[in-house]
């Protein structure tokens, strides 16, 4: 990776900028009507001190709206105590995932439960009745207005704020949100939460864990939400000290095995509790039910070593080797029996989508997107989108000198003919240009449609959302 590429991926600051056209080469696709909202990192340094992993950065929103075969730009800090506080004194004040802020042992002792909780939510975009949220894995979802990306207010699954984690990718199922939240404590539970339209919620599923995993998803199918706990796993006291980081309490302890934990989606019952072998992962593609069993799809890592990979100092190391992520599909029989896992394919997969609203829950999906690395490359970090074709095992793939994209974001072409019929939308690090750009290929081969470039390189982001335009709007 060259130090080019290092810099304005991880450790330069990113403008807040508005654009009302960019420039844009090849054709954009007359129907694509609506804008594209993406989360993740914008400043990794408060005045000496750079924050230490890709997770801990200051949230950037992103909006690029498509109307007309035109692109506009929007792009703004999240608007949070913990960057407001940074800025004004000029030192972190909030504890993030791997970054705390200096402060004595005393102050330190009880943490958990006396600390202030950051609101940085800096990981993902969740659209849920007509709202916008910045989310991430603390109790604090940031809500914005997705046109000025103005902060409106904040959303929480428990009333406190402290002690508990969620995962940054709740389900949209059936006009209700559904997430998970694990409460740590001497008596940790993870507990389960349905939010409906007007945003009350409701606690569907509440079950004891000695030793919590850290779980950054979960799974979800027409009739069972599905906790799958990976031994990467906390002892609750070491949180109550807090004498490291936060994800630094937790350890690797493949002996426990991965706990399936199987809920009714409807009753909240703990209907099953299933062992899969050791294995780690971030990322819940799709579940499904085929008969009496259940289909889990996972990027699964062969342990948690992921994690610190993550830190900047490994990220811009020049000899950087990422542990590769492959879709492996989890097979669950809820009458008993063993659990069998088969790798869908060899290619390394990260921050993979699918077409969710039109595919999620269904058996007969086939296709799943993500960023990926070249095989035979010399390492570095993920450099190439990559579309796995999940019952034939074969891959497509789009990559570029010096180009480093982000998540891939499917949007369907209107009266479409199949799953992959329309478009992928990427933001592309272009580290010799030194600038980013939104690329669009066809979904279906992996071909440049168009692009449209921004004037500034944007740091590595994470995940976003894609929402048409309303139709019933002026254009
Ligand atoms: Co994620």
């Amino acid at each position: 990776m060259s130090e080019a590429m290092r810099n304005l991926a991880f450790l330069r600051t990113n403008q807040a900028y508005v654009a009302e056209r960019l420039p844009v080469t090849g054709r954009m696709p007359a129907w694509l009507e609506g804008t594209l909202v993406r989360n993740g990192p914008g400043q990794m340094q408060v005045g000496e001190r750079r924050f230490r992993h890709w997770f801990d950065g200051f949230a950037m929103l992103h909006a690029f709206s498509f109307a007309n075969g035109s692109v506009s730009y929007t792009g703004k800090f999240l608007e949070t105590r913990a960057r407001a506080e940074a800025e004004a004194e000029g030192r972190i004040t909030f504890t993030e995932f791997a970054t705390d802020p200096c402060r004595s042992l005393f102050a330190r002792a009880m943490a958990l439960f006396t600390h202030r909780v950051t609101d940085n939510a800096k990981v993902s975009i969740g659209h849920f009745a007509d709202r916008f949220l910045a989310m991430t894995e603390t109790a604090i979802q940031v809500e914005f207005d997705p046109e000025t990306l103005k902060r409106v207010g904040v959303f929480t699954y428990e009333d406190a704020e402290v002690g508990q984690m969620t995962t940054a990718h709740p389900h949209i199922v059936d006009g209700a949100m559904y997430n998970v939240v694990t409460r740590f404590g001497p008596a940790s539970q993870v507990r389960a939460y349905r939010v409906d339209a007007s945003l009350r919620r409701e606690r569907l599923a509440s079950v004891g864990v000695s030793k919590p995993s850290y779980m950054h998803s979960f799974a979800i199918t027409p009739n069972y939400l599905i906790v799958t706990a990976f031994p990467f796993v906390v002892n609750p006291l070491a949180l109550l000290l807090w004498l490291r980081p936060f994800i630094e309490n937790f350890a690797w302890e493949p002996q426990r095995g991965t706990p399936i934990l199987v809920f009714d989606r409807h009753t909240g019952r703990l209907v099953g509790r299933h062992e899969a072998e050791p294995f780690f992962g971030f990322h819940h593609v799709n579940a499904f039910e085929r008969g009496s069993e259940l289909v889990l799809d996972i990027v699964a890592y062969p342990d948690a070593d992921i994690v610190t990979h993550y830190y900047l100092e490994r990220l811009t190391a020049p000899d950087l080797r990422l542990p590769h992520g492959r879709l492996t599909r989890f097979t669950v029989p809820l009458e008993g029996g063993s659990v069998r896992s088969e790798v869908l394919s060899e290619a390394c997969i990260e921050l993979p989508r699918i077409d969710y609203e039109g595919y999620n829950m269904r058996p007969e999906q086939r296709y799943v997107y993500g960023i990926g690395l070249q095989p035979g490359g010399e390492g570095g970090f993920y450099d190439q989108l990559i579309k796995i074709d999940t019952q034939s095992g074969s891959t497509r793939t789009w990559h570029a000198p010096e180009c480093f994209p982000g998540e891939p974001v499917f949007v369907p072409a209107p009266e479409r003919r199949g799953e992959d019929d329309g478009v992928l939308l990427s933001v592309v690090l272009d580290a010799a240009d030194g600038r980013s750009f939104l690329l669009v290929l066809d979904a279906h081969d992996l071909q440049e449609v168009a692009r449209a470039t921004l004037p500034q390189a944007l740091m590595i982001g994470f995940h976003g959302a894609f929402v048409p335009s309303d139709p019933g709007s002026a254009s």
